[in-house]
């Protein structure tokens, strides 16, 4: 099992976007893949799910005794399997922030005991910024993805994310490493083309690849599907599949150097 947590310091940045179609791809290359919503937003579900609107109850619910896991999870695009978040009113939401809170390996426990086939890869979609549902993704974390946008304000908070990152993910022998996903390119604006050279500087070797700006992906999310369904012919199908193949090189990578130990010092804790 490979937990791949989809992070970022801001809102709005494209987290669910880049972990639904990173699901897909993955899925489409042959990997069992089991995406989990941990964000109380349930908009994972928007992307993937076979039937959007039947992901009312998930993750809260199974948590809690209400609903067996294996009827949690649903089956979604591509061969993908899906534990939405759930619609879940307030009061539940702040109990089961309360649960997470006094058990902080919940998630990496509960994972461990669904007994998934070897090599699944469990894509985590979570909210913005620091959070309880970040803390258990990242201390359950084997290969982190950040999503960045080329502007000032992804700039200037990375350092939020990378905090995180030290504290609960990258002093853990099981972490791989962590790839960065830079969205929104938008080659005609000048700024921005600035800001992704200084990230791709930066961010290099980590840097998994980049998304443009593309409406196919709005438009796609309209329709309640993956962008590779949608328009397997788009800018963002093709970006998003080169991310795909460079995380999967990333892992192959980071495992041959855990299993030959002179190796490790060149991808370990990236
Ligand atoms: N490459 C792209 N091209 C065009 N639109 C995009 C692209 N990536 C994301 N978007 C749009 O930006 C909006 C925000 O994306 P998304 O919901 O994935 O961000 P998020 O980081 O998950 O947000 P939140 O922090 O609220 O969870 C969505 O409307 C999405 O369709
Ligand atoms: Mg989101």
């Amino acid at each position: 099992m490979v937990v791949i947590p989809v992070i970022s310091s801001k809102g709005g940045v494209g987290k669910t976007t880049i972990a639904a179609n990173l699901c897909t791809a993955l899925a489409q290359r042959g990997r069992q893949v089991l995406a989990i919503d941990l964000d109380p937003q349930n908009a994972l579900r928007f992307h993937i799910a076979n039937e959007p609107q039947a992901c009312d109850s998930g993750l809260v619910e199974a948590a809690t005794g209400l609903m067996p896991w294996a009827r949690a999870i649903r089956p979604a695009h591509g061969g993908v399997m899906l534990l939405p978040f759930g619609d879940v009113d307030d009061e539940r939401q702040i109990a089961f922030e309360q649960q997470l809170a006094r058990s902080p390996g919940w998630l990496g426990d509960t994972l461990e005991r669904f007994g998934l086939p070897a090599g699944t890869l469990v894509v985590l979609d979570t909210p913005p910024g620091p959070s309880v549902y970040l803390q258990q993704a990242l201390r359950a974390a084997s290969f982190g993805v950040v999503a960045v946008l080329a502007d000032a304000g992804s700039f200037a908070t990375l350092p939020i994310v990378e905090r995180m990152l030290d504290k609960y993910a990258r002093p853990r022998g099981g972490y791989l490493g962590t790839g960065y996903v830079v969205n929104q390119i938008d080659p005609g604006k000048r700024l921005n083309h600035d800001v992704f050279e200084l990230l791709r500087q930066r961010l290099r070797p980590e840097l998994l690849g980049m998304l443009h700006l593309d409406q196919a992906v709005p438009e796609a999310l309209a329709s309640a599907a993956p962008v590779q369904r949608y328009a397997p012919m788009s800018q963002a199908t093709q970006d998003i599949d080169a991310c795909a193949e460079r995380l999967l090189e990333r892992l192959d990578t980071a495992r041959q150097a855990a299993s030959f130990p002179t190796l490790r010092t060149t991808e370990t804790n990236r």
